[in-house]
């Protein structure tokens, strides 16, 4: 079966960069390139970061845009006090080694989705929306073309994180987010519902170290990093990995519990911008336009990443032993070209 081809899109954010790790280990998926967004941080440090997890994977190969440096209609909202000043704060890693791919991300998007054969290309969306509908804007015929957006936003029963109401990727641009959701484009959207059930655990952050790789030391530091902010906010012990779970969708579909209901963005609220107001009991008599996930299998989400994150077993030769990180093992190559 030939891989499903991918375009992540995406405001590293140490979350962001499990998913994008996992993404490039599995050879179910190809990777078409990464667009970066200003999300976490400001786009200079997620076009940054978004280059450094590719290196650390292996694959510098992976061609990264920069796209939009702002929302569609509002001011910038980043999150340095839950990702730090970088985006990446946990583990120091050597600036990036390759260049930005020449052009801007969200005409990226639009010569691949009209290259490429109309629904053969899904979006991975786990920033703020603005690229996406950025390039929905440009060329409204890219959006029958895609075969799906898979994305990290949104919260119902959780409610918010960045407010009471509005979780951080649809808050930052509500206006985007009210336009990918009306576009039509079939929506799986993985809210705070579910990524909050995602929570790592200290076994697992264990069994990451031990596995003696760049990758799984550097996961392990990052996840140390942001917990701190999730354990300060909610108590308890763990923190949830929020973007991993749009590519789990991918690899193991079954993993997840969802529903089919409409979800509108409110982009008016005095309280409410950004909210995700997901029909759940379907009342308001619009068409469903989301498959809503809730439930996840903790176990089997966590044994995947594991299993994914080991296969990349060596970084590239550019990161040394002053970037804190283990030597590659001897003979180790890359994770699996898809
Ligand atoms: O609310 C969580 C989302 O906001 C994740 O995508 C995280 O990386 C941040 O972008
Ligand atoms: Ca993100």
């Amino acid at each position: 079966m030939s891989p499903r081809r991918i375009i992540i899109d995406t405001d590293p954010g140490q979350d962001d960069a499990v998913a994008i790790l996992v993404a490039l280990a599995s050879p179910e998926l190809e990777v078409l390139g990464l667009t970066a967004v200003a999300g976490n941080v400001p786009l200079a440090l997620t076009a940054r970061n978004a280059r450094i997890v590719c290196e650390l994977a292996g694959r510098p190969d992976i061609p990264v845009f920069a796209g939009c440096d702002r929302p569609l209609a509002r001011a910038l909202v980043t999150a340095e006090h839950v990702h730090g000043r970088t985006g990446l704060d946990g583990i120091a890693l050597p600036e990036p080694g390759v260049a930005l791919a020449e052009g801007h991300a969200v005409d990226f998007l639009v010569a691949t989705l009209l290259r490429e054969p109309a629904g053969t290309v899904t979006l991975v969306a786990i920033g703020p929306l603005t690229n996406i509908a950025a390039a929905f804007r440009a060329a409204p015929a890219v959006i029958p073309r895609v075969r799906e957006i898979v994305l990290m936003g949104g919260a119902y029963f959780e409610v918010g994180n960045i407010t009471p109401a509005a979780e951080f990727n649809i808050y930052v641009d509500p206006e985007a987010a009210a336009e990918v959701f009306a576009s039509g484009v079939p929506l799986t959207v993985m809210p705070l519902d579910v990524t909050h059930k995602a929570l790592t655990s200290a076994a697992w952050l264990a069994a990451l170290r031990g596995l003696g790789t760049r990758v799984g030391t550097a996961v392990a530091s990052w996840c140390d990093f942001f917990e701190r902010f999730d354990r300060a906010k909610y108590g308890g012990s763990g923190a949830p990995l929020h973007d991993p779970c749009t590519v789990a969708w991918l690899l193991r579909p079954e993993l997840f519990r969802g529903r089919h209901v409409n979800v509108v963005i409110e982009t008016e609220g005095t309280f409410t911008t950004g909210m995700t107001v997901a029909d759940w009991w379907r009342v308001s008599g619009r068409p469903a336009n989301a498959h809503f996930m809730g439930g996840v299998d903790r176990d089997g989400y966590f044994a995947l990443l594991t299993e994914r994150l080991a296969r990349l077993g060596a970084a590239p030769a550019r990161p040394g032993p002053e970037d804190g990180l283990p030597p590659p093992p001897v003979g180790a190559g890359g994770g699996p070209r898809p």
